[in-house]
């Protein structure tokens, strides 16, 4: 189960250049410029040197051909850069060579010869470098685990989240956000992650409760200070938050530096530049050297940064994967357009699993922990499903947890072989009805079938085969299925049952909901231990046949199989 990422446009008034742009950078360590990129498939996108001699005539006639010989031109260095992935070639290719994007090569001269080249790197350490702590050279030398760990207290290493939606975000983030760690929260436009993190900045002050303490300093390029404290009031946030709005890098890491602050958010990522870099705030290059400077900021002060990042329309962070390198921790926050619920999901974590899952509810006051969160696919109709065919309950995990999630099925008599699916892979629900035709013998070749997940979920995972199963044998056999059993299983083309990865954890989850029944595979009956299921019966079947004498028992006898008995 995943829940898909709606692809926005990217709009922020402060994504381009202000007013100075023609001026920008401001001073003069300016030493790339782009070279106005040209179709990447037309023959003149590499100009030939007699093109450029007559450019260089047009420009400057006086001087004539090749301009003044006593003025040397310092040599240039071209380079090809991705504006997808910022692959760096020497060369011009018709295809990224790294993420196989065709046309995105855009040429870039580099001076040679300056001394005075600007990064990422090298402007924080401009900024912040004389309030460092000077490390005697004598450390600077490779050091033993054990030594390394003795001079590590592990209790009091991560700061702590505290509160049900601290502890959600804490087990995405593997127990706590880590010192010097540069993390990255992406997602949708309007998802939540300024609320989100100005909910972290204020658990992260409240944590700390001595009035000496350093704050937390929240950065905005998006909105005024005057905006965020508004959205701290909604949020009742009463932390004692600094709040800053800038777009500089360099100006940002200078005003923090006096606060020495126990955590840093920016938001985000695309409104911050680095002058002397080429580009605007949002391109490529800009991203990358502001994260770079970030992440050395974080790593030499173990300050941790937390930065918000947009995501592309293709569903990456600013130019796919490039980000991801550099930082630490890739938080991903989900969420449906017409639903309250927010998924936060690691899928980088340089400090604990990508399995774990956070999830939450958006409320007026903000985010929320959700309590019972497997429950919460569950449609409210499921507890009339008692008197309503055509339901059946699968149980499925994303990442390390359990959800409970209903499936629905229609079977329609008249309109021949129409089927209609949502929420489930068409071919797998194919295979699904052909097996129940030719293994359990169900007439549904004469019938439409219509078949939806609850909730928009896209079912990504065969463990729901048996659940679809039931619930088409339910419509079609017009029983309803009491709404207290769960279906766990994949299905053969021989119509048998499958096990399927974590039986156990989801056997446990569907006991601990107060199920009175489990329907599983047989080789998994005898597998599991019985602990914790004494209240819960676990049945074990066989094959498509065994589960419908068992669940729908009265009918069951009357299923004949249609296929006639191979003879011996
Ligand atoms: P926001 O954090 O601004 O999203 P992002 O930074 O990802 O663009 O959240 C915006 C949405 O959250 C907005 O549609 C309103 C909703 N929201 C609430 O429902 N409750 C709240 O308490 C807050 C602050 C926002
Ligand atoms: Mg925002």
């Amino acid at each position: 189960m995943q829940v898909q990422m709606a692809s926005l446009p990217l709009f922020s008034p402060l994504h381009f250049l202000p007013s100075n742009q023609s001026s920008f950078p401001p001073n003069s360590t300016f030493h790339f410029h782009l070279h106005n990129p040209q179709h990447p498939f037309t023959t003149n996108a590499n100009p030939s040197s007699s093109d450029k001699k007559a450019q260089d005539f047009a420009t400057n006639p006086v001087q004539g051909i090749g301009g003044d010989p006593k003025k040397k031109k310092a040599k240039e260095k071209v380079h090809w850069v991705c504006s997808n992935c910022g692959y760096n070639a020497g060369q011009w290719w018709g295809v990224c060579r790294s993420c196989g994007e065709a046309g995105t090569m855009k040429e870039f001269h580099e001076t040679k010869g300056s001394d005075n080249k600007v990064s990422g790197f090298a402007v924080m350490d401009g900024a912040v470098g004389s309030w460092l702590p000077h490390q005697d050279e004598t450390q600077l030398r490779p050091l033993r685990l054990a030594e390394v760990n003795r001079s590590l207290d592990q209790l009091h290493w991560r700061i702590p989240l505290n509160g049900p939606c601290g502890n959600e975000i804490s087990r995405v983030l593997g127990g706590g956000l880590v010192p010097g760690s540069l993390t990255l929260v992406g997602g949708d436009p309007g998802v939540g992650k300024s609320t989100l993190l100005l909910q972290i900045a204020a658990m992260i002050t409240e944590e700390c409760n001595d009035s000496e303490a350093s704050p937390v300093v929240y950065v905005s390029g998006e909105e005024s200070v005057e905006q965020i404290g508004n959205r701290a009031d909604r949020l009742g946030i009463t932390a004692d938050i600094y709040l800053y709005s800038s777009t500089d890098i360099e100006d940002i890491l200078k005003k923090v530096q006096y606060l020495s602050p126990r955590a840093l958010v920016i938001d985000s990522v695309q409104t911050v530049y680095l002058k002397g870099i080429m580009g605007s705030p949002g391109g490529i290059m800009q991203v990358k050297e502001c994260t770079s400077a970030l992440l050395r900021f974080a790593k030499t002060t173990d300050i941790p940064v937390l930065l918000i990042g947009h995501v592309t329309k293709s569903g990456d962070i600013a130019g796919p994967r490039v980000l991801e390198h550099i930082v630490d921790v890739v938080l991903y926050m989900e969420g449906e357009k017409y639903s309250t619920h927010r998924m936060l999901r690691a899928v980088k974590n340089r400090f604990g699993s990508t399995d774990e899952l956070g999830v939450f509810e958006m409320s007026h006051s903000g985010l929320q922990a959700v309590s019972n969160a497997s429950e919460m696919f569950l449609s409210e109709q499921h507890l009339d499903s008692e008197i309503l065919a055509g339901l059946a309950v699968a149980v499925i995990m994303d990442g390390s947890r359990t959800f409970l999630i209903e499936i629905q099925a229609l079977c329609l008599s008249g309109s021949i072989g129409s089927r209609q699916v949502n929420g489930i892979h068409a071919n797998r629900a194919d295979m699904i009805i052909s097996v129940l035709i030719k293994q359990a013998g169900l007439r549904l070749q004469e019938n439409a079938v219509f078949l939806n997940v609850v909730s928009g979920l896209t079912l990504t995972e065969t463990a729901g085969d048996l659940a679809i199963a039931a619930a088409i044998c339910s419509s079609f056999l017009e029983v309803p299925i009491p709404n207290d059993i769960a279906f766990i299983g994949e299905i053969g083309l021989g119509g048998e049952l499958r096990m399927v990865p974590r039986m156990e954890k989801r056997v446990y989850t569907v006991a601990k909901l107060g199920y009175r029944m489990c329907i599983v595979p047989k080789t998994a009956e005898k597998t599991l231990r019985n602990e914790g299921l004494e209240k819960m019966t676990l049945l074990g079947c066989r094959n498509l046949k065994d589960v419908i004498n068992t669940v729908f028992p009265k009918t069951g006898p009357t299923v004949k199989p249609v296929y006639p008995s191979i003879a011996p």
